[in-house]
Order: structure tokens, then sequence, then C-alpha cells
């Protein structure tokens, strides 16, 4: 289901991952109908959106399909459905794949041979696919034509195949890892970045409307500080208050239901899980702060080392309360006062998230990329 572990002994099926920002399984599924349709109907996001309405209006005026399109980010925040955005305002067909799934450069020929004038082709998590589909897919993006090789060995034969005019989409929460040549074929890159509360209380409204939740304006807003600023949690998180609020009350979310809920899903007022705050309190609660060793941290709270540095630690260093040195892991001062203890004098102090409700250290890709 997610990188966590699963059920560990004596205790009943694992709860779900209610703060990854990945897809839970059958996620997807859920998400359509919370889809955004149009650019208008996109929240937030406003340069990247600004940037590529100018970019699909431009196109439609000079009847050509627009430049080839690459959205980079953190999962969650909205890039698949940008994709479909793009398709949709430009009124064409899109046509989805994966980089996983183009092992051979075969696959990706009859995909692109298989294209319409204008369609729209989306491949997600680019940077994974594989390398010679890579090279075919340069030319098919510069020339709109492919050399397809049949036959092995000194018989090979290399048959050029024209390729519709056409748009390519890519989505990689992996940026970095793209290679030069690919990156430089993409006309646009659109960054997206982490939601601000203010941005995820809107999305929360349009969400509620469109699942029949009654949701008071203050309960969006619990919700919206809890949601690590990225959109598939703050939906998730709706949901299970929906259910809440059904179960133990009328349906009407307010906001002290939506306190009620969240603690009993164990989310807490900066989106951090048990484990994060399990991870937390070990550092200052049995190791004064720190630092202290990623082994060391992670048998202390039970967890296995990759767990602790691959799934908790990522937010709390990017909410600015756990700090990676050479010398260890560090308890922040922002830690400290969100445990409720006083920090002792001299622990360090950054500017967090916690203290400015902004998360804003998408707009730095390579950040990011450290800390996947
Ligand atoms: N700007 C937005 N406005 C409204 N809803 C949004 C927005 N961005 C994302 N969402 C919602 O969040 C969900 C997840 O978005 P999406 O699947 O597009 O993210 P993603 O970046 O493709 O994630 P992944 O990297 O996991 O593929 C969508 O179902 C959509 O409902
Ligand atoms: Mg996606």
């Amino acid at each position: 289901m997610s990188e966590r572990s699963g059920p560990s002994p004596g205790e009943a099926m694992s709860e779900p991952e209610l703060v990854s920002a990945l897809a839970a399984p059958g996620e997807r599924e859920v998400e359509l109908s919370l889809r955004p349709r149009t650019l208008a109907e996109f929240i937030a996001q406003p340069r990247v959106r600004e940037q590529l309405e100018v970019l699909l209006r431009s196109a439609q005026r000079r009847e050509r399909p627009p430049d080839h399109i690459l959205l980079s980010g953190p999962p969650g925040l909205g890039k698949t459905s940008l994709a479909m955005i793009v398709a949709a305002e430009l009124g064409a067909a899109i046509r989805v794949t994966s980089g996983p799934a183009i092992e051979r450069s075969g696959d990706l020929a009859a995909v692109l041979t298989a294209l319409g004038p204008g369609d729209v082709l989306f491949i997600d998590e680019i940077h994974r696919i594989a390398r010679p589909a890579e090279e075919l897919l340069y030319s098919a993006m510069e020339d709109f034509r492919v050399d397809v090789v049949v036959g092995k060995g000194p018989g090979a034969t290399a048959i050029p195949l024209d390729v519709e005019p056409f748009t390519l989409v890519g989505a990689t929460t992996r940026s970095g890892l793209l290679t030069g040549p690919l990156r430089d074929r993409f006309g646009f890159v659109g960054h997206m970045d982490f939601y601000e509360t203010a941005e995820l209380e809107e999305l929360l409204a349009r969400s509620a409307t469109i699942l029949g939740v009654r949701i008071e304006p203050s309960a969006s807003e619990e919700i919206a500080g809890r949601s690590r600023g990225t959109p598939r949690i703050a939906n998730r998180l709706l949901r299970r208050v929906r259910d809440y609020a059904e179960v133990r009350a009328d349906g009407l979310v307010t906001r002290d239901i939506a306190q009620a809920a969240l603690s009993v899903y164990e989310v807490d007022q900066l989106g951090l899980d048990r484990l994060d705050r399990a991870v937390l309190q070990a550092l200052v609660e049995k190791f004064g702060g720190g630092p202290v060793g990623l082994s060391t941290l992670a048998v202390a709270v039970g967890e296995e080392r990759e767990t602790v540095e691959e799934v908790a630690e990522p937010f709390l260093v990017r909410a600015g309360l756990l700090a990676r040195t050479p010398r260890g892991r560090v308890a922040t001062a922002a830690a400290w006062h969100h445990l409720g203890r006083t920090p002792p004098p001299g622990s360090a102090t950054f500017q967090t998230g916690a203290t400015t409700g902004r998360f804003g250290l998408a707009s730095e890709p390579d950040l990011f990329t450290e800390l996947e």
C-alpha cells in the first residue's frame, strides 16, 4: 500500500497512510471525481497556470500543437490533473502511458505511430523510461519521425516512420534524474509548488461541494493546515472527516468535528502522524534533541532505518522540525515547541513551515530530490 511497513505483530491491520503524498491503491479512482477539468477550475499554482494558458492559447492561435510540456514536482500536487487539462483545453485526444510501462523502444514506437494529429501523449514518471525508448523519443519530439529497427544483428534495418504532430506532456517527481537531452527537448517546464493553507481551503471547499459534504469554513481551515501543502492529502483527510461527521454527528463538518476526527486518526496540527511524532519525541526525550545517529533513532522508535529515513524524515525536515547534520539527527527549536517543551539554549533554529504556515521548499527542486 505504501512505503511504510505492513502490519506489525500484535497490531491489527496497519492503518492507511493518511498523510502520505503517494496515492493509496484504488485512490486514483476516487480522485477522478475531484479532478479539475479546466485551467480555471485548477486551484492555485498561479505561475504554472498562467504560463500554460499563454502557451496553449498561442498554439491555438497558430493552429499548431504547443511545445512539449514537462511538469515536475512532488507527488499529489496536480501533475496528472494538469496533463488532462492541457488536452481538454486544446480539445485534443489524450493517450496515457508511463515510463515504467515502456520497456522496449518498440512499445513506444507503437504508441507514437498510433497518435492522431494534434493528440496529447502523456507519459507519467517519464524519468523511468528505458534508455533505448528515450532515444526514440528524441526524434519523435523534434522531427515527428521515428526509426523503427526491424530484425537483429547485421541484417537489422531501420525503417523511418512519420509521427503526426503531437504534444508530449511528461510528468516527473524526480526531474533531477532526467537526462539533459530529454529535458532540453521540452519547450516548457512547469514546476509545481506545495500549496498554501489558504489555497487548500479553497480546494477543500470545491471538493466538499462535489462530494456533497457540508463543511464550515473554519473546518476547511483546520483540515488544510494539516495537509502538508498537498491536495491529495487534503482530499483524503476530507473524506475521513466526512465519515466521522456522518457516524458521530449529523454530517455537518464543524471545526470541532474536524479536530475530533483528526485526533482519532492521529494527524496533528502540523499534519504529523504517529510515526513522525514518535521520531521527534525519541529525539527530544531520549536523546536531548540530538545529534543522534539514524540507526539509534530507528531502534528507539522500533522501526526500520529506511522507514525513518524515507517515510518520516522528509516531511520533518521540510517542516523545519528536524535537521540532518554530519553528526546525526537534530531536533530544531520548533520541534521542542511543537512537543510543548522549552528548547535548550542554543538549539537549532530554522525558518520553519511550522511558524510561517508555508512549505515553499518545492521551488528548490534539488532540495526535494535530495530529501526523497
Ligand atoms: N490545483 C488543484 N485543484 C484542484 N484539485 C487538485 C489540484 N491539484 C491536485 N488536485 C487533486 O489532487 C489529486 C491528486 O492530483 P494528481 O493526481 O494530479 O497529482 P500528481 O501530481 O499527478 O500526483 P502523482 O505524482 O502521485 O502522480 C487529484 O485527484 C485532484 O483531485
Ligand atoms: Mg500523477
